[in-house]
């Protein structure tokens, strides 16, 4: 058991979160991460509407009576979605939580917390986490370069990212990003963190609600085999290497200061059901971590989760610990 700032303003037993996942993060594997004493969070864009993101609410709530979260994406889309309805859809279903990331969430923010909803956003830089602070987030989720999906464009890890936010923030933040094990959980809290989140590791378990060739090509991925695309456009993700990245990393050099979202949507575009769904992981570019080379096994929530409670354990206990009393003897 850890108690920090975050266990204690979500309410949950251990400070670890589940990211937002785009057709990962269902209410199966939200359910199961909340089951187990984490945060478990439903990616809100992935249901397509808010009447469906609704019935998934429903369908979280018949599998788990803890908390859990909803995410709310602010990315360029192509289309713009329905928010206030999705927002309507989360505080009519009774959820507490909302995890924002993408662009400034200010706009949304009233009426969430007028309905009592605690606020997480997600960002890569000190400035932006600043800023998500002085508009009344309650919380921050700090995304390193080592992430998997968005990590900006400022290129910081988390080694000096964190220590950086801890110099500025007052409000609580979890590390997230490359974020895998006890040792992540124990070294994040050390830099000042008050917890982790995953997306990476919590794709790679029992219940995540994807294919198994998905949780296969990560496991044989190493840390070497995530790419960078879209940086020329200033959207940079970081995916798993596959021919279809390749392609796109080609034409962004052949285009250069020319290059439109057309030129690659159609490795970008619409590649999630296909991948997630149907396990064709070369279909185009999909999110994952430098975490990739971290995974080897695929267990539950539970285990996953109660793994890195008991080794972040030992790890102060004894690891830590022991130090400290091997030089105070001498
Ligand atoms: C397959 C996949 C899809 C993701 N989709 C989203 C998303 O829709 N919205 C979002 O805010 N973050 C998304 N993320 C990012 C995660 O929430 C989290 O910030 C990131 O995975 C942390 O890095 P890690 O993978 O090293 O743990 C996604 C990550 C993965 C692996």
């Amino acid at each position: 058991m850890m108690k920090t700032r975050i266990t204690e303003l979500f309410g949950i037993q251990h400070p670890i979160i589940q990211g937002g996942m785009h057709y990962v993060g269902l209410a199966e594997l939200a359910a199961a991460v909340s089951n187990a004493g984490g945060l478990g969070i439903i990616t809100g864009l992935t249901l397509k509407t808010p009447s469906a993101l609704a019935e998934e609410i429903a369908r979280c709530r018949d599998m788990t009576d803890n908390p859990f979260g909803v995410n709310l994406t602010f990315l360029p889309t192509v289309t713009s979605p329905d928010y206030p309805g999705y927002i309507e859809a989360i505080v009519n279903g009774g959820v507490k939580i909302v995890e924002t990331a993408g662009r400034n969430p200010q706009a949304y923010l009233p009426a969430l917390k007028e309905a009592g909803v605690k606020v997480i956003h997600k960002c890569t830089s000190v400035r932006h986490a600043l800023k998500a602070e002085s508009i009344g987030c309650d919380a921050v989720s700090v995304d390193g370069f080592e992430c998997a999906g968005h990590p900006g464009e400022d290129d910081i890890p988390n080694m000096i990212l964190l220590p950086r936010a801890a110099d500025e923030l007052k409000i609580p933040f979890v590390a997230s990003g490359g974020m895998a094990d006890a040792r992540s959980l124990v070294a994040a809290i050390a830099m000042g963190a008050e917890g982790i989140n995953m997306g990476t590791r919590f794709l790679v378990t029992v219940e995540a609600p994807v294919h198994i060739n998905v949780k296969n090509a990560i496991i044989a991925a190493s840390e070497l085999d995530t790419r960078l695309v879209m940086r020329p456009l200033r959207n940079t993700e970081r995916v798993l290497k596959n021919p279809a990245v390749e392609r796109v990393l080609k034409k962004e050099a052949a285009r250069g200061a020319d290059l439109a979202f057309s030129d690659i949507a159609e490795d970008v575009v619409g590649v999630y059901p296909r991948v997630m769904q149907d396990g064709e992981v070369d279909a185009g570019a999909w999110s994952c971590g430098m975490v990739a080379g971290l995974i080897t096994d695929i267990p539950t929530c539970a285990e996953l989760i109660d793994g890195i409670m008991a080794e972040a354990e030992t790890l102060i206990k004894e690891r830590l610990l022991n130090m400290l009393v091997a030089a105070n003897t001498g």
